[in-house]
């Protein structure tokens, strides 16, 4: 096991729950943040000089930094190239010049409108976003500098919730305010969701096997395995809403922002790679999850009021 894990991006949602559970396995973290910040240093993946020094401190390294969403890269285009491409090909560049494993994370932005099931880190990739198309550039730079020349594992996330900015968190929020549930048309639109902690523990599984990895570059899925279309999510939100406060919560169809955009109504993806060769097995419930959330955020309200 190597036992000193640098993470960069642990300030980010899913960098901070990668820090606690590596600090939990017993692992030294070594954490940095991307801007100025007053616990760890900041390590700017757009510079690949700022790198290299952080990498003399690890034995073994988390990328969890990245430009992350459709909106934030659509207005921000240069910076989603330089922070999720050119940096992610900085960090792999580095990783390889310093002897030190790397855990890259990708997105299934990359994937765009699948055309095969179940999705797999193999199936096709046709992004539709800038988000998706800077993460797919980051992610084959990662591959193409790392195989051969150090172990890697890049894992392509599905769409991550608990306390962040996803669809489930935001109709939480809108629940406890005791607000209307907007959803897109036709609401049929699928997504896997995994809790932040379960894509924690995908990430230090695989720290745990990158010491004795050979150097191949290796991608997976990784995901709940469960999907749920928007409207079901907002359903299931709504009825945690009615068990607790005996209100139902409305739920309010709205047009779409871009009606162009192609329609995801599947996505189903194949956990048995992550399964059988990282032993990789996420097992938080959403249901449950929304519930226990929901609960705790009316009781806040109920107390500041
Ligand atoms: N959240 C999801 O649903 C999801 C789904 C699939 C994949 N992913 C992937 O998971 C990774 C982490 O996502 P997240 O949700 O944790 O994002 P996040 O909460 O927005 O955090 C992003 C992190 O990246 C850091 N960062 C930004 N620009 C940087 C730069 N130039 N150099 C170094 N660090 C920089 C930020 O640091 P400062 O804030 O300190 O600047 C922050 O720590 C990303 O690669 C994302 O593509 C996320």
């Amino acid at each position: 096991m190597s036992d000193r894990v640098g993470v960069l991006g642990a300030t980010g949602s899913v960098g901070q729950a990668v820090v606690q559970t590596l600090e939990d396995r017993g692992y030294d973290v070594y954490p940095a943040a991307g801007s100025a910040h007053e616990e760890y240093p900041a390590v700017d993946i757009r510079n690949r000089g700022a790198i290299q020094p952080f990498l003399e401190h690890v034995d073994s390294l988390v990328n969890a930094a990245g430009l992350v969403g459709i909106d934030a890269c659509r207005s921000r285009p240069d910076a989603a190239f330089e922070i999720n491409a050119a940096g992610a090909s900085n960090v792999a560049w580095a990783c390889v010049r310093a002897d030190v494993p790397l855990v890259h994370l990708s997105s299934v932005a990359t994937i765009g409108d699948p055309d095969e099931f179940p999705i797999t880190a193999t199936t096709s990739r046709n992004p539709t976003t800038t988000y998706g198309r800077t993460k797919l550039a980051g992610e084959r730079a990662v591959r193409t500098l790392t195989d051969g020349r150090v172990p890697s594992v890049t894992f392509c996330v599905t769409n991550v919730y608990g306390d962040g900015e996803s669809v489930v968190d935001y109709f939480l929020e809108r629940a406890a305010a005791g607000e209307d549930l907007p959803v897109h048309r036709p609401g049929t639109q699928e997504r896997d969701l995994i809790h932040v902690h379960d894509v924690a523990s995908g990430i230090a599984t695989a720290v745990d096997r990158l010491a004795e990895a050979d150097s191949i570059a290796r991608s997976y899925v990784l995901g709940r395995g469960v999907s749920y279309s928007v409207l079901e999510i907002a359903g299931l939100v709504a009825h945690a809403h009615n068990a607790s406060t005996g209100s139902p919560g409305g739920i309010e169809l709205r047009e779409r922002p871009n009606p162009n955009s192609p329609v995801v109504d599947r996505f189903d993806v194949d956990l048995e790679r992550v399964r059988s060769a990282l032993g990789v097995e996420p097992a938080r419930d959403l249901e449950e999850w929304i519930e226990v959330k929901l609960e705790r955020r009316l009781e806040c309200r109920n107390r500041v009021r």
